[in-house]
């Protein structure tokens, strides 16, 4: 069969809980593969598969794409819910006006060895796209979500996000559209802890303490991706913010490149993050130092070392470790 025969549709419309109206199709090489037969789901470990791999679409034969499609609209059930009905009236048109705003591309420094001036511009970079995201209304609506929930949780997510963004964009990424799914991811990183009772998960010592940590990226996942629109680039930033460069991780264990770049950012921020945490008892300037410590002793456990000297620059720079340090 050739290209005409068959009709492309997007990954991520496809529910990968619910059994096939019709045979898939994979494009490889450019010849169309069965992948999977009228009746069987995708199953979520494909699906999260896929969208870790970059696998955006699949293909219906063209005589069944109308029975395809009719299912893919049915699937908008009760179950299904929109940004409107998690995050209020205001959400409604968020993602028609952030088309434009992904337009932007800051200015990207990646060849450059980074000196405290770029760091100051970054830092600036920073500030205005925080402040734009930050009028959106899903954004702030997330926030205020996730306060009411669990502070905590919430105010460590806001730390992970803006610390992701600076992570980023040292790293070289200018585009808004990027940078914009790096601060959802992080924003939403561990939003499957919401439905977890705040007394859990701050007692290490209960039981279902660990449980509830091993569970929350799939569950988180799993409570947004019932979200129309939610871009799967962030629902693999929340699935994968616990995996290990060296597999180690949770949940799947997997590891190397096949870790998503913005999850590896993310989780960075995140351990960042946590080690301030822990020290509160520390002057701020050794609290840094120890943050900093943390990830430059890592040696590709659970980062790629790829990253590492450039975030370590930043990061020094961004909050003068080195220079008292020395
Ligand atoms: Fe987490």
């Amino acid at each position: 069969m050739s290209e005409e025969d068959f009709s492309l549709v997007i990954l991520s419309k496809v529910d990968p809980e619910r059994p096939l109206p019709t045979d898939i199709y994979l494009k490889v090489d450019n010849k169309f593969i069965k992948f999977k037969s009228k009746g069987d789901p995708i199953g979520a470990d494909k699906y999260e598969l896929f969208i870790a791999k970059g696998v955006k679409n699949i293909y219906i034969t063209s005589d069944e794409i109308m029975t395809f499609l009719d299912w893919i609209n049915s699937s908008s059930s009760d179950e299904e819910t929109t940004f409107v009905d998690e995050f209020g009236e205001e959400s409604r048109g968020f993602f028609k006006r952030s088309k434009d705003f992904k337009e932007k591309v800051y200015e990207i420094y990646f060849e450059d060895e980074l000196n405290e001036e770029i760091v100051e511009n970054l830092q600036t970079n920073v500030s205005d796209f925080v402040s734009q995201i930050k009028e959106n209304p899903i954004t702030s609506q997330a926030i205020a979500l996730m306060l009411n929930k669990n502070s905590t949780v919430a105010d460590h997510s806001v730390n992970v996000a803006n610390l992701s963004v600076y992570l980023g964009m040292a790293l070289g990424h200018g585009h808004q559209f990027v940078l914009e799914n790096l601060y959802m991811g992080a924003i939403f990183h561990d939003y499957g802890k919401l439905k977890i009772d705040p007394k859990v998960l701050e007692n290490q010592g209960n039981r279902l303490y660990s449980q509830a940590v091993q569970d929350h990226p799939v569950a988180g996942v799993k409570m947004l991706r019932k979200t129309q629109g939610i871009p799967t680039q962030v629902l693999t930033i929340i699935q994968q913010h616990h995996e290990q460069f060296n597999g180690h991780g949770f949940p799947k264990g997997i590891g190397g490149d096949d870790i998503y770049e913005l999850a590896q950012i993310v989780s960075i921020a995140n351990i960042f993050d946590n080690t301030l945490s822990e020290n509160k008892q520390l002057p701020s300037h050794e609290r840094y130092k120890r943050a900093v410590k943390v990830i430059e002793f890592d040696n590709g456990k659970m980062w790629n070392p790829k990253y590492i000297d450039r975030v370590i620059e930043a990061l020094t720079l961004a909050f003068h470790v080195r220079k008292k340090a020395a």
